[in-house]
């Protein structure tokens, strides 16, 4: 979809009520959701992933009490960790509550007949959703061992990343860990091929902030950005790896000034992985 036409939709949306705004934001993201399957597969690369480096890192999810920050539309990573990684729960918070019992209902069909499990029609008890919660006003989030996000951090403000992963730092229990997956790019590339996938770097913050709306909010924070931030968290960071340009996907001709002082690696660095502990 061409990038001006979605920008204007959702333009259009910010000026409506916010109830009606979601409303149709829902209606509009439904018409185009890939199927459940489709959607479930895309997602159990990261989950994959994720367990793999967890235990790399000699971590494991198995009796462990998991946070996720942006649940999205389905419970693909909870549902995972509790009935194929022993999790003892995930508690899964998004700022939105875009889980619609309709779809849950046909999520929980497909995993009850491909893992030969009986789901309810509802979440389980083990997987606790908090829609429409911003973790940093969770009073007590104490004996917690894991963070993990998929594709949430990038659409976090800057002040709320630093907040949200001091309180992470103090709720986490020794021996914890926070496992992040971030997609920094243009994410309006991804549905306009006409654009480069750091064409946002061309903006000032406030030309960029008169593009962008609520429903595609990107803080277009660099690679070094979140490594200094977790480390000024108190975070040490295990591992991490990140996927460079390749062949033919280029950098705008002229980018802000503001971005200047990174490399073009670290403006490039894509699909980053990071395990973190507390040192
Ligand atoms: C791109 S979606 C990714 C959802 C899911 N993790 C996935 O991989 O499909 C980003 C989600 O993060 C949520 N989100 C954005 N900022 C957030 C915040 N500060 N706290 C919690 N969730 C947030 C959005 O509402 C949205 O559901």
């Amino acid at each position: 979809m061409n990038h001006r036409l979605k920008s204007l939709v959702f333009k259009l949306l910010q000026q409506l009520p916010t109830k009606w705004g979601d409303y149709i934001y829902h209606r509009f993201q439904n018409a185009i959701a890939k199927s459940i399957e489709a959607e479930y597969t895309s997602q159990m690369d990261t989950v994959n992933r994720f367990v793999k480096l967890a235990a790399e890192q000699g971590f494991a999810f198995a009796g462990k009490r998991v946070v996720e920050i942006g649940s999205g539309w389905l419970p693909v990573l909870p549902y995972e960790l509790v009935f194929d990684h022993q999790a003892a729960e995930v508690l899964t918070f998004d700022i939105n509550a875009h889980f619609q019992a309709g779809r849950i209902r046909e999520y929980n069909r497909f995993i009850s007949s491909r893992k030969g499990i009986s789901l309810p029609n509802h979440l389980p008890r083990s997987v606790r959703y908090f829609p429409q919660t911003n973790i940093l006003e969770m009073a007590d989030l104490s004996d917690l061992d894991v963070l993990v996000s998929r594709n949430v951090l990038e659409h976090v403000s800057p002040a709320d990343l630093k907040s949200i992963h001091q309180q992470a730092y103090s709720y986490l229990k020794h021996g914890g860990f926070v496992i992040h997956q971030i997609s920094p790019s243009d994410h309006r590339a991804y549905s306009d091929h006409s654009l480069s996938l750091w064409d946002f770097l061309r903006y000032s913050q406030g030309m960029w902030d008169s593009i962008q709306t609520r429903f595609d909010y990107h803080n277009r924070w660099r690679l070094p950005q979140y490594i200094d931030m977790f480390k000024h968290c108190g975070f040490r960071v295990r591992y991490l790896s990140y996927k460079s340009a390749r062949p033919g996907q280029k950098l705008p001709e002229r980018i802000h000034e503001d971005f200047r002082i990174f490399s073009e690696e670290e403006l490039t660095a894509g699909n980053i992985m990071v395990v973190l502990d507390k040192g």
